[in-house]
């Protein structure tokens, strides 16, 4: 079911085959297959699974995630982010594949001037790793743009917000605020807020992500676009952390809560105008955050056994 490219410079690409009705099959490579939100792209597209001949289309979600590893480690996050995405766009050349869709990310606006934030906004990215991934997104829509194709390409790019659901790294420091505060209560270990916590994110759920990806595919209206992909409200992060302890029925007197600098590079105000994705693509989250919660939460209890596992054998204090 699952092959791997070697085209691609990334150890976790995968093909996989979607139906998406009678006789209507297109074969479809998702890299970042492996990861968060690309293992929930793969399972829907994998629902009615079967293989065409040739490749329809690459969903390009592979990348360095990480605004922290940004600054500390710029070339790999240059060569994950930007040299990556060439990989993939000559791939596309050479394979005269007609579809391109590309997982860009709300950090390429920047210190944005207005709130909730269009797409129109000019992008002054304010870390490393938002220049690599609005780098990357020019690279694919001035390719698609080219005069000298002998085909049709079509590119769209999303412009992901704060995406949060099941499968969210509850391990990783350098991965989704949720997913950390998740796993740092799971293991007994207190939540750190970076700055004053008063810093706001817009959180969408992954399951609303694949929805847009998946009704953008084959949609003519999305060639050579860019869409947010938010909720369109954001939620202070203190407030998150707070939350996030009450769906376990503790709070700040019950658990520890810390409070370390503020992160260089950090947006402090983010929210999706999504105006754009609405009128286009019908798409709009449907999620609402404390359902999309509860079924992180649910999924993370059952996770729980191999972070404790993991917690365990790295010698930190189980709960
Ligand atoms: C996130 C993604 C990025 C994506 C972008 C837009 C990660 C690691 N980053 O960036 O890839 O492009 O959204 O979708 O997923 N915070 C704490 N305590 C913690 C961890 C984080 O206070 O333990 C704060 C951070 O300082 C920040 C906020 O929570 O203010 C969100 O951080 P994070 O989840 O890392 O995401 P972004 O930096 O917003």
């Amino acid at each position: 079911m699952w092959t791997s490219s070697k085209e691609i410079d990334s150890p976790d690409e995968a093909a996989v085959g979607a139906n998406f009705g009678a006789g209507d099959k297109m074969r479809i490579l998702v890299t970042g297959g492996a990861g968060f939100i690309g293992s929930h792209m793969a399972d829907r597209l994998l629902k009615e699974p079967a293989f065409a001949d040739e490749l329809d289309a690459v969903l390009h979600i592979a990348g360095q995630v990480s605004l922290i590893r940004s600054f500390s480690d710029p070339t790999f996050d240059l060569r994950a982010n930007v040299e990556g995405t060439i990989n993939v766009l000559r791939l596309c050349l050479e394979r005269r594949v007609p579809r391109l869709l590309y997982a860009s990310s709300m950090t390429v606006y920047g210190h944005a001037a207005a709130l909730p934030t269009p797409e129109e906004t000019p992008c002054r990215p304010a870390s490393y790793y938002g220049i690599t991934k609005y780098a990357a997104e020019r690279y694919v829509h001035t390719t698609a743009e080219r005069l000298d194709l002998d085909f049709d390409f079509h590119a769209t790019s999303f412009r992901m917000y704060n995406v949060y659901g099941p499968r969210q790294a509850l391990d990783n420091p350098y991965q989704g605020v949720l997913g950390i505060f998740i796993g740092n209560i799971l293991r007994g270990e207190p939540l750190t807020i970076f700055g004053d916590g008063e810093q706001s994110r817009d959180f969408v759920y992954v399951d609303d992500v694949v929805d847009a990806w998946v009704g953008a595919l084959r949609n003519p209206a999305s060639y050579g676009q860019v869409f947010n992909l938010g909720s369109g409200a954001r939620i202070p992060i203190k407030g998150l952390a707070m939350g996030t302890l009450a769906a376990f029925e503790r709070n700040q007197a019950s658990h520890p809560v810390l409070h370390q600098p503020a992160r260089p590079g950090e947006q402090r105000h983010v929210e999706a105008d999504t105006t754009r994705a609405r009128t286009i693509l019908g798409w709009s989250a449907r999620t609402p955050f404390t359902a999309g919660l509860a079924d992180t939460i649910l999924w993370a209890r059952g996770a729980g056994e191999n972070v404790r596992d993991a917690a365990g054998s790295a010698g930190r204090a189980v709960r």
